[in-house]
């Protein structure tokens, strides 16, 4: 278990500390206050570039060798960022064409960070240098644990950039991918408004025009964008491994809420590294869910410094930010909660962002672990402290644990991309609300979940929901089928297999390609304006506890050999179903044709549990978030009051609080944004319920 902060030894040397006889002196204070807040690890050097090579090709790592040898005195481990995401001013005044070209073709230009082109073979060749220069002077430090490959991928609007080596290198991917023009124009449907092309050369990229491009070239040109940022880290990851063998290599990577896909990046990195603002809006189902998207990025071939599973939050804010309208405090224990909340759901190394509010520079008031004072006695750093403290009483205890999730929801970035780009036939309609009504459901009942591409093995799921998968590439489909086939449960939803990987829609009725699972075909579909609904009228067993609307979209089905659980109660489909169940092979296929509020999915949850036999982890009241990490016949559960106010849980049989040593049993008051940690012993063949 690594317990670290994000250090920039650079901002902290004479004028800003340090003195004119000992510049670096303060360096000496911080390593000793990091220690005394269970500090094992820092991250440096992500923005080091211009201080490593101040003039082209004059180099100076001894500054940093200086402070590793800081953080080893003090036993603290390192982690160094390459630094290829802060370009040196004089690389962009040599090379003028490394700076990234915008939609209308005009330049972003130097003097802040992410300003390359990631296209740019200069650009390629001068990261090559400093990556090369850097692992030989300091690779081979004992202290150096990790490498954090750039910073930030796709920051700052940065996923795509239109320069003319782009746009060569779009050809190249466009030529690899249909081989000949013919195969393209048929496949790309540039038969619509005749943009047929003759030459792979002309195949334009998607810049500023009067109106929306095929989709069918945007998602490709998404494509061929997110393969530029993995082929880009993979270059760096490449060269790393060669340089310094066994030194894993990692990125900061947000809640898949960039615009490249986080999966294919993850399959270059040894351990998935992330940001986490979890402490701004702290809304501990959607930061959960985006925990648990992180988490389920990189499944297997992991390797952390430690040998651990799991993956890092790289940049866990320590306090408030400074790009909200308003940049409130975080308040007190809040920190600590979202530390526990990421560990609870697979991290296995925090380090908080960043180590002391930065005196210079455009971040300087971002909440850190300590004030611009510096001095060790502010309320976060005391706070990060205590949380030090339970971490060495925890890392033992949690080595080798893991999530063990039994439901999976399906997550694609083209997916998601085609419905969010182009022309919808409801702009209302939002891929991440809709998965977070089925995730809040399974949340709040305490179930783990995993998130996964359609395309890997689901086998081991009881449950897989499929919320929306629009766009829906033939060999998904099939392995969708081959899951329920197997015994597996599906749940789908409306909005599905309206094109395929191609963005052609298929000829042969919704959801292409898989109507005979679902034992039904959808004629069409009817999308709804915020405001107004339709209702459902529920048949047989399905449990419901409110009167449950249609919102957004009505699918109206053609019922086959499925099941109908409900039908839409008004409008001229009144009485047809909404919602199917169909038995395929050894497993079930339901199919939700419409969007409704989250009491509806509680019922759904509730109902599919006694369907696929899934437990909660715990019976706790609903506003306690559960989640469990477990070993052999170790269990680690962790409880988390997201209130502000004490919530009482009632433990039927004696549980050993893990932080204190005593035992539980009866009632037991939760304080506001408390935590518990309970560790059990148990015989592997024990259900996990209390
Ligand atoms: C991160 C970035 C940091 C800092 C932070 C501010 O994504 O890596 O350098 O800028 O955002 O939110």
């Amino acid at each position: 278990m690594y317990f670290g902060t994000d250090y920039y030894p650079e901002h902290w040397v004479y004028p800003n500390a340090g003195t004119p006889e000992e510049p670096e002196s303060r360096w000496q204070r911080d390593a000793e206050l990091m220690v005394a807040a269970g500090i094992n690890v820092v991250r440096m050097g992500e923005f080091a570039w211009g201080l490593y090579e101040p003039e082209e090709g004059k180099y100076d790592f001894e500054w940093m060798k200086r402070a590793m040898e800081v953080m080893a005195n003090a036993g603290m481990q390192v982690m160094l960022g390459t630094p290829t995401a802060a370009p040196p001013i004089w690389l962009a005044k040599k090379h003028a064409e490394i700076l990234p070209l915008d939609q209308n073709g005009l330049a972003k230009h130097e003097g802040t960070r992410k300003a390359y082109c990631m296209n740019s073979s200069v650009y390629w060749d001068y990261c090559k240098k400093i990556i090369t220069e850097l692992a030989r002077a300091l690779g081979k430090h004992p202290q150096l644990i990790a490498w954090q490959i750039d910073n930030g991928l796709g920051g700052h609007n940065t996923e795509s950039s239109f320069n003319e080596e782009t746009r060569r290198d779009w050809h190249s991917w466009l030529k690899a991918k249909y081989e000949t023009i013919e195969r393209l124009n048929d496949l790309m449907g540039t038969r619509f408004w005749t943009q047929i092309v003759t030459r792979f050369e002309d195949v334009p990229m998607p810049m500023a025009a009067p109106t929306a491009y095929n989709p069918a070239l945007l998602f490709d040109w998404m494509r061929f964008s997110s393969d530029t940022i993995v082929a880009f880290v993979k270059m760096q990851a490449d060269l790393l491994h060669e340089l310094t063998p066994g030194i894993p290599v990692t990125n900061n990577l947000r809640q898949l809420t960039r615009c490249f896909d986080h999966f294919d990046v993850a399959a270059v990195l040894d351990f998935v590294g992330v940001d986490s603002n979890a402490t701004i809006k702290s809304k501990s189902a959607e930061n959960a869910c985006g925990m648990d998207m992180l988490r389920s990025l990189k499944k297997s071939g992991i390797k952390t410094p430690d040998g651990e599973d799991g993956f890092w939050v790289i940049e866990q804010k320590a306090g408030n930010v400074n790009w909200q309208e308003v940049n409130s405090l975080v308040r007190p224990g809040i920190v600590r909660l979202f530390t526990y909340q990421a560990i609870s759901r697979g991290a296995t190394g925090v380090l908080y962002f960043l180590w002391r509010q930065a005196r210079i520079g455009s971040e300087k008031f971002y909440g850190g672990v300590l004030t611009h004072d510096g001095r060790g006695e502010n309320r976060v750093y005391k706070e990060i402290s205590h949380i030090g403290e339970e971490m060495k009483l925890l890392a033992p205890v949690l080595r080798g644990t893991r999530i063990a999730a039994e439901v999976c929801i399906l997550f694609s970035h083209e997916n998601e991309w085609s419905t969010q780009f182009g022309a919808q036939p409801n702009r209302y309609f939002n891929q991440r609300e809709h998965i977070q009504l089925f995730y809040n459901a399974l949340h709040d009942r305490n179930i783990a979940v995993d998130f996964a591409r359609p395309t890997e093995d689901l086998s081991r799921y009881k449950l897989v929901i499929a919320p929306s998968l629009k766009l829906l590439a033939g060999g998904e489909a099939d392995l969708l089928k081959l899951y329920v086939q197997n015994g597996g449960t599906l749940v789908s939803t409306f909005n599905t297999g309206l094109v395929d990987e191609h963005h052609i829609a298929p000829d042969n009725g919704y959801p292409h390609d898989l109507t005979d699972i679902f034992g039904m075909e959808v004629l069409e579909f009817d999308p709804l304006p915020p405001g107004e609904e339709n209702h459902l009228t529920f048949k047989g067993a399905f449990p419901t506890s409110h009167l449950h609307p249609a919102r957004l979209w009505c699918d109206l089905i053609e019922p086959k050999e499925c099941q109908i659980l409900a039908t839409y109660a008004k409008d001229f489909y009144g009485g047809r179903p909404a919602l199917t169940m169909n038995t395929f092979g050894l497993g079930k296929a339901i199919y939700i044709g419409t969007m409704s509020h989250q009491h509806f999915y509680y019922d759904l949850i509730v109902w599919l549990r006694q369907l696929c036999n899934l437990f909660p982890l715990l019976k706790v009241p609903d506003t306690v978030e559960v989640s469990l990490r477990q070993k052999d016949d170790t269990r680690i559960y962790f409880l988390l009051n997201h209130q502000n106010s004490p919530v009482r849980i009632q433990f039927y049989k004696p549980m050993h609080d893990f932080l204190t040593g005593s035992t539980l049993q009866g009632n037991y008051d939760l304080p506001p944004h408390g935590v518990l940690v309970l560790d059990e012993q148990v015989s592997q063949k024990q259900e996990p319920a209390a």
